[in-house]
């Protein structure tokens, strides 16, 4: 049994397994948190995905007899948390489905089924016997119809996608394997989950900032049980949802020949020559969530690659269909590449850059075939450029 405060546990599941999750790699796995409030009218706050039923009904049952659930709160529709609310209510008569409008409207249309639905209102309340609990939409963090639950008493969040990491572990807390591990993984979530959403977020912050909260029980990975924790991964999204970054590069590039990467190797020594943080990501051996979690912290970004058939390679028509998904914008960009005769396809890659969101900072570097000395030195002139928007 996972006891998280006094009457409430973890009854979630941990998916060993997973390894990708709709295009973000998840070497750790992931876990979908589902917890149980025992009270007067016993809630089960979110469930897990369908194949982790069993699992977490045997939770469920070590804590309570589930007949005796009388709401099911369904922070956020995505199937991950809302997969067993169906199989759930079969053995729960006296339950309540706890939503938004908008979730509601949106349960509806995943499973075709009427449940006995509870629409709450933004800052509605519930009494569920001892506690209150208070729920906060939060619209787009991570889709329109996402609301957090806020239970008064105990000063626990239950903020659903919002805060988690992709882990599966043993453990259920974020300072057990070291929180900087936490925030590390919860930052590669963001990148991948959460970017494109910045304002939303910080709208969040600010709707929440007025509560005590002791504990932030996200629906993935690791909760935060330490209020200095807290407050840290409050002030991490901060900075993340205000597009913050430090003054450091990335070089990401993939090559045919060679030429793409002599010239993707010559900018990286330059700039670390020049002492500039630079960080290489070959798209042949980087995955793109990865690459998307270290655009998160770059200011700089400089993109290379060959033509092939007159347009980029594959890989990096990938890398940049995921950024104009996430939207990292704010960053500065400068492009590379080598080609054979035709420079057409490099319009589309300064394209789909500033269609992401970042702003180009300077006019592209292309050099026809192999790369001479001279050719690779033009790529010096770059140095002082970023320096420049380093201290402005
Ligand atoms: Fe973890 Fe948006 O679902």
């Amino acid at each position: 049994m996972h006891k998280i405060a006094q009457d409430v546990y973890w009854t979630g599941y941990v998916d060993w397994d997973l390894r990708l999750f709709h295009g973000y790699a998840t070497p750790m796995g992931s876990t979908y948190n589902a917890f149980v409030i025992k009270d007067e009218k016993p809630t089960i706050i979110d469930t897990v995905k369908y194949y982790g039923y069993e699992e977490m009904l045997g939770r469920v049952k070590d804590v309570i007899d589930p007949g005796e659930i009388r709401y099911i709160i369904s922070n956020h529709t995505e199937m991950d948390h809302s997969g067993t609310i169906d199989s759930l209510l079969k053995l729960c008569p006296r339950a309540e489905v706890v939503c938004s409008d908008k979730g509601e409207e949106n349960l509806k249309r995943h499973f075709k089924k009427d449940w006995p639905f509870k629409v709450v209102k933004d800052g509605e309340t519930l009494n569920i016997g001892k506690r209150d609990l208070v729920f906060k939409y939060m619209p787009m963090v991570h889709w329109p119809e996402s609301m957090a639950t806020y239970s008064v008493q105990d000063r626990i969040l239950f903020p659903n996608d919002a805060f988690g990491q992709h882990i599966a572990s043993h453990q259920r807390f974020a300072d057990e394997p070291g929180v900087d591990t936490t925030i590390r993984e919860a930052a590669k979530y963001y990148a991948n989950i959460v970017l494109p959403f910045g304002q939303p977020v910080t709208r969040v912050l600010d709707a929440i900032a007025s509560l005590p909260i002791d504990i932030i029980c996200p629906s993935h990975g690791l909760i935060w049980r330490h209020p200095a924790d807290v407050q840290s991964i409050l002030e991490q999204y901060r900075q993340w949802s205000g597009h913050q970054t430090d003054n450091r590069v990335l070089i990401i590039y993939d090559t045919m020949w060679k030429s793409t990467e002599r010239m993707a190797k010559h900018l990286y020594q330059t700039l670390d020559k020049a002492g500039i943080p630079v960080k290489l990501a070959h798209l042949e051996n980087t995955h793109i969530s990865d690459v998307i979690t270290d655009i998160m912290f770059s200011k700089v970004v400089c993109f290379g690659t060959p033509m092939l058939n007159n347009r980029m390679l594959p890989t990096v028509a990938g890398m940049l269909m995921y950024m104009k998904g996430l939207k990292p914008k704010g960053r500065k960009f400068f492009t590379f590449g080598s080609y054979g005769w035709s420079q057409q396809g490099f319009n589309e890659v300064e394209q789909s850059l500033t269609d992401a969101g970042l702003l180009q900072a300077g006019p592209g570097h292309y050099v026809k075939f192999i790369p001479d000395d001279k050719d690779l030195e033009q790529l010096d002139n770059w140095v002082p450029l970023i320096e420049n928007i380093f201290s402005g």
